[in-house]
């Protein structure tokens, strides 16, 4: 990996104007001074424990209170030991003894159009009848429920059901394929699934239950399914197996509607959450209680400002993690309000997200570089048709936002008013790590600027040693922090590898970054074999099994390259088997069968045939070469002719 060389392009970029919070802004901001944030920080790395044990104390509400604020055996954690808590009470019961028991918790509105309102008092009388429906079915603290939904009030309601019981939810994106969620249901051996007949998406229905019944021919450990009607008749004929599958409306609406909260262990396991890493399965990373909820809490609270009249609309879905920390738990356990929208963002045109914001008006957006960038291909008549002027706050997520579409977003969608916050995390970190807090921090196109409370980042060579000012290096976390991850369901070894083995007694992010004079972090982007395209992060080893599953491959290499609107798109090199000749079908058949197996995500742009693939002496496959030639940055022949890559990696054999 010659890292160096990636980073080298970025450095030589042109430090970029800042933007200071605006007065007014600044002014009514939880944090609203650089000095006042400055200060918090300082103290929050020089003494995290008393640091965090303060805000545990101000933030959530105990069913007993913790003893001891940190155990910290490099590199397993324990926060908060002693403490009793429950996730749920936290983002329900506590409001429903104020006046915001009355208030909107989710606004949702469907694809179709179709809305519903909850209440936090709708809402925990939802949660409590879920939580009693599993239960009857058998489900027990501890127990892994998979959730593989449209974006439904329901959703969230199933996550928030399975904290209330104490079981561990694994939400999978209802875009993954039945494959994909079958390795996922055997990998934490999940107990129970909960799914839709289907959800809309571009005007047609995802088969969802489909999915789901494919799935389950190859995961026996799932032993019965909650099926939420949702599109009926569009979806087509549902198959409900007998004694296996039941309608939520049939097992979760008659039950009662409370349901005592169960008291939770601090440290005990509250999700997993599947992830792509460098190798090709994916990972389940261990999220616990009090500590999770913590991050989500305090970072929803300062990263947003959020206020008690605000309209909160994170745009991810719950099958991700920011699905989880900023639709689901952070908002409502600080009481927000949240928007919750079912289908695509160009349905029925390109005016949809701009007319929910009219519509709903939404002050706060939080949404991803991808769909920034679509937008502004898709033009800016249709924001501009739309009265955008409820916005105070605009944030963006997942993955480097280049300039261009930050000034796009903070013009044409802020109107030049609305702080922008560029937050950058992981689903190992569970909430956001580094981003501005908007009404003390100067925002600085680009960068993620500022580390998050009680969050010590640096910069450094892979001997840990810090780089300097302006140089680019590896993104590590120097202590830890109450939301991080736990393990990896079921790997020790790999937890302990991959994350605190490579640099020396520190957490390794896997990303690349600099830190600029003003202290500003530049993220560069993934230094392993991760992709991440639209956000989404994808393994190139997973996507390489998928295509040496194929009878017609015989290897197969996948790469990244600069995708105008994506950030990545997927490359695959592939060899096939002796005597077949390369042809459109074959490459039709490898992308459809990629997709399968893993899901449309994870679709290829292109497929290129190789007579073989080009290898340095000790065997390493030439990824630097193979991203070059994806890039264009070599000369290539026609794609549907065999490419003559030994001829280029003879020229390259210096990399070895
Ligand atoms: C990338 C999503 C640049 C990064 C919350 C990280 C970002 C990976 C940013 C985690 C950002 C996320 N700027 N890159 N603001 N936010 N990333 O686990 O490479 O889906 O390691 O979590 O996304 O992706 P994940």
């Amino acid at each position: 990996m010659t890292m160096a060389d990636d980073l080298a392009i970025t450095s030589v970029l042109k430090e970029s104007r800042s933007f200071a919070p605006p007065k007014a802004f600044a002014k009514a901001a939880h944090v609203g001074s650089l000095a006042a944030y400055e200060k918090l920080w300082k103290a929050s790395v020089k003494s995290p424990e008393t640091f965090w044990a303060k805000q545990a104390k101000e933030h959530l509400q105990w069913i007993k209170p913790f003893k001891k604020t940190l155990e910290w055996k490099r590199p397993f954690a324990k926060w908060f030991i002693g403490g009793k808590i429950n996730v749920s009470a936290n983002c329900l019961d506590r409001h429903c003894v104020t006046a915001t028991r009355n208030k909107a918790a989710i606004i949702w509105e469907g694809e179709p159009g179709d809305t519903r309102v909850l209440t936090y008092q709708d809402l925990l009388r939802e949660v409590s009848k879920c939580a009693n429906a599993l239960r009857s079915l058998g489900v027990k603290p501890g127990d892994r429920i998979s959730i593989y939904m449209p974006m439904i009030p329901e959703a969230i309601i199933a996550m928030l059901a399975c904290t209330r019981i104490g079981a561990m939810h694994t939400v999978v994106f209802g875009g993954f394929s039945s494959d994909a969620l079958a390795d996922r249901n055997n990998d934490c051996g999940a107990k129970v699934m909960i799914t839709a007949d289907g959800g809309w998406r571009k005007g047609a229905v995802v088969p969802l239950k489909v999915n789901v019944d494919l799935a389950l021919e190859k995961s026996p450990t799932v032993k019965s399914v909650l099926v939420v009607k949702r599109v009926g008749e569009a979806g087509g004929k549902i198959t409900m197996k007998a004694g296996r599958d039941f309608w939520w409306h049939d097992a979760v609406d008659s039950m009662a509607n409370t349901c005592e909260p169960y008291a939770a262990d601090s440290e005990h396991p509250l999700f997993l959450l599947y992830t792509s890493g460098s190798t090709g399965k994916p990972k389940g990373i261990v999220h616990t209680t009090a500590g999770y909820l913590l991050g989500a809490t305090i970072s929803s609270k300062l990263v947003f400002d959020l206020k008690a009249d605000d309209v909160f609309w994170c745009t991810a879905d719950v099958g991700w993690v920011t699905g989880h920390s900023y639709v689901a738990y952070g908002p409502l356990s600080n009481g927000a309000t949240i928007l919750m929208y079912e289908g695509a963002p160009n349905f029925p045109d390109w005016g949809r997200l701009w007319s929910l914001i009219e519509k709903y008006r939404v002050s706060i957006l939080y949404t991803a570089p991808t769909a920034i960038r679509s937008c502004i291909r898709a033009g800016d008549q249709w924001p501009n048709k739309y009265d955008l002027t409820s916005l105070k706050l605009l944030g963006s997520v997942g993955e480097p936002i280049n300039p261009a579409a930050w000034m796009w977003y903070r013009k044409v969608i802020g109107g030049n008013r609305c702080p922008v916050v560029d937050t950058w995390w992981q689903t190992e970190t569970g909430s956001i790590m580094i981003s501005p807090l908007p009404g003390a921090v100067s925002q600085v196109p680009g960068s993620a600027t500022k580390p998050f409370l009680g969050v010590d980042a640096e910069i450094v060579d892979k001997n840990g040693k810090p780089v300097g000012k302006n140089s680019g290096g590896f993104l590590v976390i120097k202590k830890p922090w109450p939301s991080m991850l736990r393990g990896i369901w079921g790997d020790e070894a790999r937890y302990k590898e991959q994350y605190w083995s490579q640099i020396p007694g520190v957490y390794f992010t896997g990303d690349g970054a600099r830190r600029d004079k003003a202290g500003n972090y530049w993220i560069m982007g993934r230094i392993d074999d991760v992709l991440n395209v639209s956000g989404h992060r994808l393994s190139t080893m997973e996507i390489e099994s998928s295509l040496v599953s194929h009878e017609c491959v015989a290897e197969a290499a996948v790469v990244g390259r600069p995708d105008e609107v994506k950030g990545e798109g997927i490359v695959c090199f592939v060899s096939l088997q002796g005597g077949l000749a390369p042809s459109d079908k074959i490459r039709d058949q490898l992308k459809a069968h990629v997709a399968k197996t893993i899901g449309a995500l994870a679709r290829p742009d292109e497929i290129r045939f190789a007579e073989a693939l080009p290898k340095t002496r000790s065997g390493k496959i030439m990824r630097r070469l193979l991203r070059d030639i994806a890039a264009g940055r070599q000369s290539t022949q026609d794609t549907s002719t065999l490419e003559d890559l030994a001829v280029l990696a003879n020229l390259r054999q210096e990399e070895d």
